[in-house]
């Protein structure tokens, strides 16, 4: 079995690098902020095309970047491509310090699909298609991107995981990562190479994940929680609405920081295309959660 990247020796906890709340975390060598910044939600409706308004989206960016968010979640099938190039029209050249992660593994078909396209020349291409429109030689974490649009369906990876990892050899990918998967998934990936995340639908009304999410911490190995405020269907709850109104907050602020609470080695990277959200989101992904409020939160998704 191939070790992982990050293990619970060398991992990460919360450094005084960054006044964004969660500190810091590190996932092979890099280190990123736990408060991230999705970028999907940058392009037109159905993530597909350019944004009604494209200076709104570049200074999203921006604004993330000189707030001190060092990780931006991507795919070049944001669009397609349109995420990728507003990031590098925004950002490039990229600051020190700044990790812009992707995924591979669908493409977009002309009805807004996301057909998978995991063979080895479909993973070539989506790989020389990032570095392409994200103006990079190497790109820092490329997420292989299993299942499909209703979740992670089972099915060995062997092919395309050890893909993933022969482009990794060449020098165009530094760090692995997995998306969209099964335990099993994982478990099977640690047979054929190391993986420093494991990105995957969870927030506080979906809970599946609870026992990897564990698992991985054990191991140092960051779980990036997709859709951390519902995505398309914001969260709701009447016992997350009641938690909110006694701090005098907005839900999401709720959502967000019960995620950082929830375990150190989540990475949050909620999405939204709009300045002010930005800024509402990171102070309240601070917001302190009394031992009460989180054991109530805690019962929402189980
Ligand atoms: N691996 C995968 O298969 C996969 C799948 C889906 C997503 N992802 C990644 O996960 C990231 C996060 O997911 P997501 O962006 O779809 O969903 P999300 O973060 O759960 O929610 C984003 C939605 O919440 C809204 N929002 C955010 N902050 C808000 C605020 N303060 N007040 C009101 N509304 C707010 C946004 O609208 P506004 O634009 O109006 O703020 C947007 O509609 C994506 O950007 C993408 O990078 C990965």
């Amino acid at each position: 079995m191939t070790t992982p990247a990050g293990t619970a020796a060398s991992a990460p906890a919360s450094t005084p690098t960054t006044t964004l709340p969660g500190g810091t975390w590190t996932m092979g060598g890099l280190t990123v902020t736990r408060f991230g910044y999705g970028a999907m939600q940058l392009t037109g409706p159905g993530v597909t095309g350019p944004p009604a308004d494209p200076d709104g989206a570049l200074a999203v960016l921006r604004e993330a970047v000189r707030l001190g968010i060092t990780h931006i979640d991507t795919a070049d099938a944001y669009g397609p491509h349109v995420t990728n190039r507003l990031i590098r029209e925004a950002l490039h050249p990229y600051p020190d310090g700044l990790h812009v992660v992707t995924k591979v593994g669908a493409v977009r078909d002309a009805q807004g699909g996301w057909p998978v396209a995991r063979e080895p020349d479909d993973l070539r291409r989506a790989v020389h298609s990032n570095l392409e429109n994200l103006g990079v030689e190497s790109l820092d974490l490329v997420n292989l991107r299993l299942g499909d649009a209703e979740g992670p369906q089972p099915g060995s990876l062997a092919r395309a995981y050890e893909t993933l990892a022969g482009l990794q050899q060449e020098g165009l990918i530094r760090h692995l990562g997995l998306s969209n998967v099964t335990a099993e998934q994982v478990a099977e990936a640690e047979g054929i190479a190391p993986f420093v995340c494991v990105q995957n639908l969870y927030n506080l009304a979906h809970r599946g994940d609870d026992d990897l999410v564990d698992r991985l911490a054990a191991r140092g190995i960051a779980y990036v929680p997709f859709f951390p405020l519902g995505g398309f269907s914001p969260l709701q709850s009447s016992e997350l609405s009641a938690v909110a109104a006694r701090y005098g907050v907005r839900p999401m602020a709720v959502a967000l920081a019960w995620l950082l609470h929830r375990s150190p080695n989540i990475l949050l990277i909620p999405g939204t295309s709009s300045v002010a959200h930005l800024r509402e989101n990171i102070t309240g992904a601070g917001l302190a959660l009394s031992g009460q409020d989180l054991t109530r939160l805690d019962a929402i998704g189980r």
